[in-house]
């Protein structure tokens, strides 16, 4: 049996995708090693977002190559596939830079690969066209074996692709136009994720909440109401979904958040910016101060919303001042989590050619500043549900002998003591001690609960 070896950067799409790829290859005779050198094929399933995670494609494929010679020295032949989003948005510069690279596929065309990988050695190709069909009808379902054997919370694309533009992102180009899965083959698998013991699903999108379905019944479904439908499902007792954009939060969505216990009270909902004139640059298309009313109206019908951002400091133009209103929507706010990240400026984005680049020196402290101000409210979080009790699913044994792990509603790692406890159930757990990235609780309820 051939072996193959994937890697995966950036978002959660590139690990589903990297997981529909290790898929469609088990039925093509491969089997997945986390062992690069024993690879008769290796996947770089790769990121563009930022100039750095592009960056270290290079390097990685640098060392590739030496494993690819070695493997040749001893008569053993390795295909090596760049995937993903600078795949997409490099195409043929990538096999230009990189000798050792065979394939360059887009994040499109990946149900392609079959075929790409019995050309001749060599016909080096780049397929990233965007296709007219839909590659998730060409791509194999997972067995039920490897659906278990990833766990018992799983992601489910249910939109690809962004029409915001934000003026600093190369996802409208990499990923391409909003498009929308139909709800009939989502529906389609997420039973078959839960027939195989799959109890979380996270609905995952470049931009979810703007998903317009078409329904069974002819009709355009929203998030809202493809959410209602989900927590039908036997089996499925947690939902989440991601990544939002605050434009997208429409009336049926934050009445989901009131009325489906299924839905998790944890929202990672970016907002960039606390300044106005930095989002209008960025054509976020909403201001701070809209941003706020909005997380008011979902924490009124959801008091226990736990909040997550991004953010980017040092935007092109972005003064002391405007950085100020950035602290300060995030003092107003209040954040569970979040990621932060430096601009960095990305080829083809209209960002990239405004003139008044901030310097490496002050995004470097503007990011310090933000992160300790983000981190403090992180823990302070976490200390606050010091006390509670709270529901815990559990997905792996715990650290130490006679320990389970599992997550918060609040996606917060909880390990506790127990040995009487199934991977998959739903336990409550009172939390007795917040440490820097676990909580730590006592078992109290319910006695017994049978995993599905
Ligand atoms: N520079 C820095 N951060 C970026 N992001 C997207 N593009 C850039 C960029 N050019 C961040 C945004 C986005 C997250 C996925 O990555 O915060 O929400
Ligand atoms: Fe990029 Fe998100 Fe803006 Fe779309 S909404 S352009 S994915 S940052």
């Amino acid at each position: 049996m051939k072996k193959v070896f994937v890697k995966s950067y950036g978002c959660q799409m590139n690990v589903y995708d990297a997981e529909r790829m290790a898929d469609m290859l088990a039925s093509e005779g491969y089997s997945e090693t986390k062992a690069m050198e024993e690879a008769d094929l290796v996947i770089l399933n790769t990121c563009h977002i930022r100039e750095k995670a592009a960056e270290k494609v290079y390097s990685e494929l640098g060392r590739v190559r030496e494993l690819k010679q070695e493997r040749e020295a001893a008569g053993r032949e390795t295909k090596v596939v760049v995937a993903g989003c600078v795949a997409q948005a490099e195409g043929k510069e990538i096999l230009r830079r990189a000798p050792a690279v065979d394939v360059v596929v887009g994040p499109q065309n990946y149900h392609n690969l079959p075929s790409l990988l019995k050309k001749p050695r060599s016909e080096r190709v780049v397929d990233t066209e965007f296709p007219v069909e839909d590659k998730f009808d060409h791509l194999p379902k997972p067995s039920k074996a490897a659906i278990r054997n990833r766990g018992v919370s799983a992601f489910l694309t249910i939109q690809e692709g962004c029409d915001k533009f934000c003026t600093f992102c190369v996802v409208p180009y990499t990923r391409g136009a909003e498009v929308s899965r139909p709800v009939a083959k989502i529906l389609d698998e997420a039973l078959r994720l839960a027939d195989a013991g799959v109890r979380e699903l996270t609905l995952i999108g470049q931009n979810v909440n703007a998903y317009h379905g078409e329904g069974p019944d002819g009709a355009v479904w929203s998030l809202g109401r493809l959410l209602h439908r989900l927590a039908e499902i036997p089996g499925i007792v947690r939902l989440r979904y991601t990544t939002s954009h605050p434009r997208d939060m429409d009336d049926e969505l934050i009445a989901a958040h009131r009325d489906l216990p299924a839905l998790m009270p944890y929202l990672h909902l970016p907002v960039q910016s606390g300044s106005d004139r930095i989002l209008d640059a960025m054509n976020r298309r909403h201001t701070g101060d809209e941003y706020r009313r909005l997380i008011e109206r979902i924490r009124h019908v959801q008091p226990n919303l736990a909040l997550s951002s991004d953010f980017i400091v040092g935007f092109p133009g972005e003064t002391d001042a405007e950085f100020e209103d950035t602290m300060r929507l995030i003092a107003d706010v209040g954040f569970a989590s979040s990621f932060s990240f430096k601009y960095s400026p990305r080829p083809g984005t209209p960002a990239a050619d405004i003139e008044a680049q901030v310097s490496e020196a002050v995004k470097a402290e503007r990011l310090g500043r933000l992160q300790n101000l983000l981190e403090m409210q992180r823990q302070a979080f976490n200390h606050g549900t010091v006390g509670q009790t709270l529901d815990v699913l559990l997905e792996k044994p715990g650290r130490h002998p006679g320990q389970m792990a599992g997550k918060s509603p609040y996606l917060q790692p909880v390990q506790f003591e127990s040995d009487r406890h199934a991977i998959g159930e739903i336990v409550t757990v009172r939390i007795m001690r917040a440490g820097s990235n676990s909580l730590f609780g006592e078992w109290i309820g319910p006695d017994s609960q049978a995993a599905a």
